[in-house]
């Protein structure tokens, strides 16, 4: 588990060890992508790509030969399988009555969730219906608003092959936000290549805005959001708030990802006023991008 999730987000590694798991934070020591990581910065606070090659490296390495490592993102193979969130919702505004949709919104990390929702309705964006389809993503780690669209790996330690994706670079480590699963320095093929086709309008927020946005969430409708989930809130309140001062009836539909029950610490810390926003200097994107410079271009 990220060393960062790991510690703001304490329930959920007891949820696995109740399960039987010994979750670790990484990078550890246990693999040699976590040694070599640690043994340049020991204070790190992980990153997904950095658990990424860890979770590979235990994988192929493991004599007993039963150890398995499956993605739960990024890959297509992933966004086409949660492309059942879009087909079910289809069916749901059928029974709601509602013929179309304006604008469709969901959070993006490495993609999945959000491809899931979008992608049958980009389908028909594709075939001429007038859409707006707006992946968010953490002002931290901008992957599609400030990322170039290039070949880069979708691991730290360059474990796996290289993908045409907007991308900070396989190095790059996004500031500690409250958002773990957001914090992933690439994004899905399929979902990058939509936004270089122009179909998607990526949108960028900070973690305070979000966070606003889901105790607003919480307060209306009952329900805590993951911090995740926050982001794709807090752009569905701005387009309610545009469409509104514009006088139009927009139907906007967004994902909800996920509830923010475990992560109980990030809203303690937004409530009591100790969140800050991270601006993300462009020599820290220019001096990740630098390293794969010379990859192929797509
Ligand atoms: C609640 C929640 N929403 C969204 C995401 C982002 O992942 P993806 O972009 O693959 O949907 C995560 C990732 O951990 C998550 O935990």
């Amino acid at each position: 588990m990220v060393r960062i999730s790991f510690e703001q987000k304490p329930y959920r590694k007891l949820m696995m060890a109740t399960w039987g798991a010994n979750c670790v934070a990484s990078p550890s020591t246990e693999t040699k992508a976590g040694q070599t990581i640690l043994e340049k910065d020991p204070d790190t606070p992980g990153s997904l790509g950095i658990a990424i090659s860890e979770a590979i490296e235990a994988a192929v390495t493991d004599k007993s030969g039963k150890t398995r490592y499956s993605l739960g993102s990024v890959t297509n193979f992933v966004c086409m399988h949660q492309t059942v969130i879009g087909l079910e919702t289809k069916k749901q505004l059928e029974k709601f009555g509602e013929k179309k949709v304006d604008v469709i919104i969901g959070c993006a990390g490495g993609g999945s969730n959000f491809a899931g929702l979008s992608f049958p309705f980009l389908y028909d964006k594709i075939n001429g219906a007038d859409i707006e389809i707006i992946p968010v993503e953490p002002a931290s780690c901008p992957t599609m608003t400030r990322g170039p669209y290039v070949y880069d790996n979708g691991d730290t330690a360059m474990m796996v092959p290289l993908v045409a994706m907007h991308s900070l670079g396989h190095t790059f480590v996004p500031p500690p936000i409250h958002a773990g699963g957001l914090r992933y320095h690439g994004m899905a093929p399929l979902v990058s290549k939509a936004v270089e086709e122009g179909l998607l309008t990526p949108l960028a927020l900070h973690q305070i805005e979000s966070y606003e946005a889901g105790v607003l969430f919480a307060k209306t409708e009952g329900i805590i959001p993951a911090p995740e989930t926050t982001h794709a809130i807090a752009a569905a309140i701005r387009e309610a708030k545009k469409a509104k001062e514009e006088g139009k009836e927009k139907v906007i539909l967004f994902n909800f990802s996920g509830h923010g029950l475990m992560d109980l610490t990030g809203y303690d810390k937004f409530l009591t006023g100790q969140l800050t926003d991270y601006d993300l200097p462009q020599e820290e994107i220019d001096k990740n991008l630098e390293l794969i410079k010379h990859y192929p271009k797509p």
